[in-house]
């Protein structure tokens, strides 16, 4: 069995920066797969009873962190191969995440170019770790703080000037 054979048999996560494109990408290749599709950001939503926005501000970082981390893990409770997950652009800085991605997923990486992302999230006020008068070099400084976790990908895609469709057409080339 070669490896691309070996993936299809693995929960397919899509991560990557900001506004990459995970969710609706992953939405559209779950309905292809014919997979559960789950989006971390929002199991966290639904455990904390709160947006991320009001998670940031009411109770910081860390405590979306660890929400993230118990949404990661909770995803090893559903057999192999039945998920395409999307997770948030952060999820691959704790090891213990990468590891249990890793387990039984095939990381995809999404990426698109900070010019991109920043017209992409200028669009909406959804992103608190933008937040403020300078998103572009915050945008910068966290892509190259996240560089290296997100190194640890199996496979990259650069969505800047590619659709939905054709980013799902591209995984599942890779699959069979
Ligand atoms: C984050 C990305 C967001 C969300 C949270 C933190 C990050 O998800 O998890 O605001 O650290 O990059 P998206 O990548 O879906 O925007």
């Amino acid at each position: 069995m070669n490896n691309n054979k070996k993936a299809v048999k693995k929960n397919i996560i899509l991560t990557g920066f900001m506004a990459t494109g995970k969710t609706a990408t992953g939405k559209e290749l779950a309905r292809r797969l014919k997979r559960r599709f789950v989006d971390t950001d929002q199991v966290v939503e639904e455990a904390a009873g709160m947006k991320i926005r009001d998670i940031f501000e009411k109770d910081g970082e860390d405590r979306f962190r660890d929400l993230e981390s118990v949404a990661v893990a909770g995803l090893e409770s559903h057999p192999a191969g039945s998920l395409v997950v999307a997770t948030g652009g952060g999820v691959l800085m704790r090891k213990e995440n990468l590891a249990s991605l890793k387990k039984h997923g095939l990381l995809v990486l999404l990426t698109a170019t900070p010019q991109v992302i920043i017209e992409r999230v200028s669009k909406t006020e959804e992103r608190p770790l933008l937040d403020g008068p300078d998103p572009e070099k915050k945008v910068k400084a966290l892509l190259a703080r996240r560089e290296q976790c997100y190194r640890a990908c199996d496979f990259n895609i650069d969505t800047t000037a590619k659709s939905v469709q054709e980013v799902a057409e591209e995984i599942i080339d890779y699959l069979s």
